[in-house]
């Protein structure tokens, strides 16, 4: 939708004129190679996407905060001193969890029409709702003048998933969505919040995001038992490590401990953090040296490790990055984001695409009997008002 598609749309939905609208924009993200690392203390090494989330908003003069979206037919009203959770509102808990924080670092927010459009496939692992958290963070920050730094949003956006949606993710999402620049990857260490550009110059390959459209219902639980399951792990390590994180040990010092771990499932989910860490590391290095082709081999490693050690691929994601690698033109193809469903992003030779797309595809629904959908992807700005 245009730009002046969305003015029209606000319009139409709330009246007035469009002398003091204003518009805002966050996008999606994808994860290149670093999953499950951020709640462990590690590193990741997401990007920003060309597509994501748009909001009009105005400020109204009583305390209402009305919200509409051009995605889902579910508008919400609620009033800036009644904000809880619940789950009638679907959608609008994300923008009402971010006001909530505002208001608790003590800013007042009035009230404040909101119409909200995006392009990013509803829960495809791409980040939606980071997007749409960091997306009233921006806007209202705007409206108000808030004078937030991006970190400090950033970092608001994830309390408001965590305590008010209810889901406990790390930092990845919201940061990548925060701070992420085009042409560019972003390595983030989620411990100390800092974060590296590298250039993502693909050359002569593309960026290729193929969405398994697998309804993932257990995401949440499934996540929440890798969490349990790590912790566990932490604390049979911290016996003989002095550590606060699983990232905070590199290979060689976990294989000199791992002993201790006696539960197979619990070993190897440490193992698969300690190393997805290391990974990371590579992964940016490859990068910054040119070698795409060492870039490839790790996400398709990586793959392999969420499959095998950490179990979060299923049937669907396996598929199709197995599929991928069968492909002399894909450098590499792993599953991105939380798993069980969702995404695999892959590197494609760029006059190779239409028959990855062909044959991934073609596999595809043969072996799952669902229909995959690609998205050649680019990487693209961070979170910020349209001028
Ligand atoms: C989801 C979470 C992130 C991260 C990934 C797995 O996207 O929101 O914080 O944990 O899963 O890497």
């Amino acid at each position: 939708m245009s730009i002046n598609n969305l003015r029209q749309k606000f319009l139409e939905n709330f009246g007035g004129d469009d002398s003091e609208l204003r518009i805002f924009y966050a996008p999606g993200r994808v994860n290149l190679i670093g999953e499950h690392t951020d709640y462990n203390g590690g590193h990741v090494f997401p990007c920003a996407l060309n597509f994501g989330t748009y909001g009009v908003a105005r400020k109204r003069n009583d305390n209402t905060i009305h919200l509409i979206s051009g995605n889902i037919n579910l508008p919400v009203m609620v009033k800036t001193d009644d904000l809880k959770n619940d789950p009638v509102h679907d959608w609008g808990n994300y923008p009402k969890g971010v006001v909530a924080e505002i208001i608790k670092l003590g800013h007042t927010i009035g009230g404040f029409d909101f119409y909200i459009w995006g392009d990013i496939p509803n829960g495809s692992g791409l980040s939606s709702s980071a997007s749409i958290e960091l997306l009233t963070a921006v806007t209202l920050n705007g409206l108000f003048d808030l004078n937030l730094s991006m970190k400090e949003m950033v970092l608001l956006c994830q309390r408001a998933e965590n305590q008010f949606v209810g889901v406990n993710c790390g930092i990845m999402d919201q940061y990548a969505v925060g701070m992420g620049k085009k042409d560019h990857a972003i390595m983030i260490d989620c411990l100390n919040l800092q974060h590296e550009y590298v250039p993502f110059d693909l050359g002569s390959y593309k960026m290729v995001i193929t969405n398994t459209n697998k309804k993932h219902a257990l995401v949440d639980s499934k996540y929440h038992e890798r969490q349990s399951e790590c912790n566990e792990a932490l604390r049979i390590l911290q016996q003989e490590c002095d550590i606060e994180y699983l990232c905070n040990l590199d290979p060689e010092t976990f294989r000199d401990h791992v002993e201790l771990i006696k539960d197979p499932i619990i070993r190897n989910r440490a193992t698969h953090v300690v190393q997805e860490n290391a990974r990371v590391f590579a992964a940016v290095s490859a990068l910054n040296g040119g070698d795409l082709g060492l870039f490839g081999e790790l996400m398709n490693n990586s793959h392999i490790s969420l499959r095998d050690l950490y179990s979060v691929t299923g049937n669907e994601l396996d598929v199709l990055a197995e599929s991928a690698w069968k492909l002399e033109s894909v450098l590499g193809s792993r599953m991105t984001g939380a798993g069980f469903g969702g995404c695999t992003v892959s590197i494609v030779a760029a006059d190779a695409v239409e028959h990855f797309m062909e044959f991934v595809g073609n596999e595809y629904s043969t072996q799952t009997g669902l229909t995959a959908e690609f998205y050649v992807a680019e990487t693209g700005i961070g979170a910020g008002e349209v001028m």
